[in-house]
């Protein structure tokens, strides 16, 4: 079985296996991107790593469209906005947990940030013996070590690289290599331009680790073998 892993523009990544998975779908006044998210396949999980409105986005549309379970930290997951919605299955959680749906295991890591409702996080999604991880926005913080060593070997780390308001590539590429992820990719960057990055300088840094740069809308194919 394989995964395919559809960068959507900033930090909307989307995984399809025998389930689908969308992470942050920020469409609407996305210069980064024309995904037509209305258009997208049939969702089974939502999840949002915290309650920025370049995170949020679509969500709740999303979830609702598809009768979706939407997963965020607690305080966001019964928030109004997201827990007085019809057709919204809203699963709070909180880091150091793992929820497991229908075969999917959700797993809400760390992440050194803000936010208005609850802590900011990331995910550690299990899908079909892949492991994804998408680190939400954050800084670079050494307890990533231990990610691999609580939830198994990376397949794919997500990582921002657009500064200011997360990590650099400088820093990115450290945080690449406490998570020591078979394969890292660049997000969260050249949106705007406050978050102007050059993921070259990105993929140079990681090496010899392995990165890989996704254009808005670009996939790639997680092979167990
Ligand atoms: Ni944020
Ligand atoms: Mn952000």
């Amino acid at each position: 079985m394989s995964v395919k892993v559809t960068f959507l523009g900033h930090a909307a990544v989307l995984l399809q296996g025998s389930k689908s998975v969308i992470i942050d779908p920020f469409f609407t006044n996305n210069p980064q991107t024309t995904y037509p998210w209305q258009q997208a396949p049939q969702i089974d999980l939502v999840l949002v790593t915290h309650d920025h409105f370049d995170h949020v986005g679509q969500a709740v549309e999303l979830a609702k469209r598809d009768g979706a379970t939407l997963v965020a930290i607690h305080e966001l997951a019964t928030s109004p906005a997201v827990a007085d919605q019809a057709r919204v299955t809203a699963v709070g959680m909180n880091i150091g947990g793992t929820y497991r749906h229908q075969g999917v295991a959700i797993s809400m890591t760390p992440a050194v940030h803000s936010a208005s409702r609850g802590s900011p996080a990331g995910f550690v999604v299990e899908l079909d013996g892949q492991r994804i991880y998408h680190a939400g926005d954050t800084a670079v913080f050494s307890d990533m070590a231990l990610i691999p060593k609580l939830f198994g070997k990376l397949d794919v780390a997500l990582l921002p690289i657009g500064g200011h308001y997360v990590m650099d590539a400088k820093q990115a590429a450290l945080a690449a290599k406490l998570l020591k992820s078979k394969l890292t990719i660049p997000i969260h960057y050249n949106t705007w331009p406050v978050i102007a990055a050059d993921p070259q300088e990105f993929v140079r840094l990681c090496r010899p680790q392995k990165a890989q740069i996704l254009r808005p809308g670009e996939s790639i194919n997680l092979d167990s073998n």
